[in-house]
């Protein structure tokens, strides 16, 4: 398969730089072809300009992700979130016409996204170490669950524009890592990327396939009724 990593951290030295490495060599052993847009080592420009058009930098990451089989977001839990840096590939590469505003829109069809659109077919997984403990992120855990934390770029940034979502590898407690831990990580994440072809996807629900009240955009009454929140878009 082709893999297509792309990776925001700003140090090489970093664990994240490590598992980056490790990941790299462990697909290609296996096989795989990577490409990897470390955006810190780019100097990626994250700022979206008013009126921007596509340009080579926007159209090289565009064709990295119709190149891909499989897209791997990389980055250390940043205030809940993915780093700006990332945020801004985002933002520029995810352009109209590109990752959202295609298809017709009608009585039955609200154009193609949520699980349709240009990156239909590929699977996405994001790899995510963040400083907290597992706890802190469970189901009452004080920093909110982390699936919920993470909807907005699980539901949001990758199956909008159509992509099927494997669950998360998540690294917890990542400012406390010795080498037996680092090695407990690498074998998960391995067993992780040994599996991406067959990794059942979160199964949030397809958007044109009779859940959604159209044009409203709302579940209708009868599907998974009382059910609120994030958790009411899976199937
Ligand atoms: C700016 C910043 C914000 C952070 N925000 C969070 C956070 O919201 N939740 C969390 O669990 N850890 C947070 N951390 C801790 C990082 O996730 C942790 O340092 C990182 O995963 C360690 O990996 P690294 O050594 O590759 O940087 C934050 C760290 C920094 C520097």
């Amino acid at each position: 398969m082709n893999v297509f990593i792309v990776y925001a951290h700003p140090s090489a030295n970093s664990l994240n730089g490590a598992l980056k490495d490790y990941a790299v060599q462990r697909l290609q052993a296996a096989g795989h072809s990577v490409q990897v847009s470390d955006l810190y080592a780019m100097e990626w420009k994250p700022a979206l300009e008013a009126g921007e058009v596509a340009g080579h930098a926007v159209l090289a990451e565009q064709e990295k992700l119709l190149w891909a089989d499989v897209v791997i977001f990389q980055f250390p839990l940043w205030w809940f979130s993915m780093p700006a840096i990332m945020k801004g590939w985002v933002e520029r590469v995810f352009t109209h016409g590109f990752a959202y505003g295609i298809g017709e829109h009608s009585e039955l069809r609200w154009g193609d996204r949520y699980g349709e659109g240009t990156l239909a077919g590929k699977r996405a997984m994001l790899m995510v170490t963040a400083g907290g403990w597992e706890s802190h992120y469970g189901p009452r855990g004080i920093n909110g669950a982390v699936a919920d934390l993470l909807f907005p770029i699980h539901h949001g940034i990758l199956y909008y524009p159509g992509m099927d979502v494997l669950p998360p590898f998540l690294l917890y407690r990542s400012d406390r890592m010795d080498d037996a831990r680092f090695a407990a990580a690498c074998a998960a994440l391995g067993k992780r990327l040994d599996a991406l072809a067959t990794t059942v996807p979160i199964p949030f629900r397809r958007q044109n396939y009779g859940d959604y009240d159209i044009p409203a955009m709302t579940l209708k009454v009868d599907i998974a009724p009382g059910v609120v929140g994030f958790g009411a878009h899976l199937a």
